[in-house]
């Protein structure tokens, strides 16, 4: 069931959104070479706990930390480790869920540890823009499969692959509501956004083949080829006057 958000629970979403978007970007100045990604995961564990909030990752499904942290070959749901050290040319993404007042803010950011060379700096800009790709595209009466058209057609122009295994997916009350949300698609399918709707739009792009494998520990996603993979992620509303960011 798509849940729809009256404008008290948007302003619920707006806040939690807001602090997962905060705690990105102080996770941004906070990444070094050096630093384990166990130490990572503890700065916004304590960051959000400061704010009163609680991470919305911790013991979801069993998962054992607050963010994910997936470098380089490691699309997503990496698990922090205190044998995880962050090195030069690494792309490391993290991803990261506040929840607050009854509501969760999802997000996910691509940094670059100094320099990455040429292939991995485009696939973490082609991977912001297909987010935004999408985005531009999306109005009240959009239908969801123009999301996955947006985001998958930017990707392939530039050489780049879409994961198929994994997608977005709505948000609220609940980190994963309905409706999945592919990052492929046809144009003109599937059921049409509404005002009110929450979702969290996350492309996940690979260098190589599509193709993911998952790991032993039930969680870390890698791609089957060893090639680089990046993750952007934002929560969004649809209103009245479109698309509203709520994780910037
Ligand atoms: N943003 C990720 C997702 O939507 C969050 C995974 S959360 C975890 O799947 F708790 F399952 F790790
Ligand atoms: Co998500």
């Amino acid at each position: 069931m798509i849940t729809i958000k009256t404008e008290e629970q948007l302003a619920c979403m707006r806040e939690s959104g807001r602090m997962t978007g905060d705690l990105l970007k102080y996770i941004g100045k906070s990444i070094k070479v050096g630093m384990t990604t166990f130490e990572l995961d503890k700065l916004a564990y304590e960051y959000i706990k400061s704010l009163g909030a609680e991470p919305s990752f911790l013991n979801y499904a069993g998962y054992p930390a607050s963010t994910c942290i997936s470098i380089d070959d490691t699309v997503v749901h990496g698990i922090p480790s205190k044998d995880m050290v962050i090195k030069e040319g690494q792309i490391v993404s993290v991803d990261v869920g506040v929840y607050y007042n009854g509501y969760h803010g999802d997000a996910a950011r691509t940094f670059k540890i100094g320099d990455v060379g040429e292939e991995k700096r485009r696939l973490v800009e082609i991977t912001e823009k297909c987010f935004f790709n999408a985005v531009e595209n999306l109005n009240e009466g959009t239908p969801l499969g123009d999301i996955g058209y947006y985001v998958q057609s930017l990707a392939e122009e530039n050489g780049f692959s879409v994961v198929r295994a994994l997608g977005g997916h709505g948000i609220g009350r609940k980190m994963h509501e309905d409706p999945f949300i592919p990052n492929f698609g046809e144009k003109g399918t599937g059921i049409r956004l509404r005002q009110g709707m929450c979702l969290a739009i996350e492309p996940m792009i690979n260098a190589g083949t599509f193709d993911v494998k998952f790991m032993p520990d039930g969680w870390t996603t890698k791609t089957k080829d060893g090639r680089p993979s990046a993750h952007y992620e934002n929560t969004v509303a649809i209103t009245a006057d479109g698309v509203e960011i709520l994780t910037l």
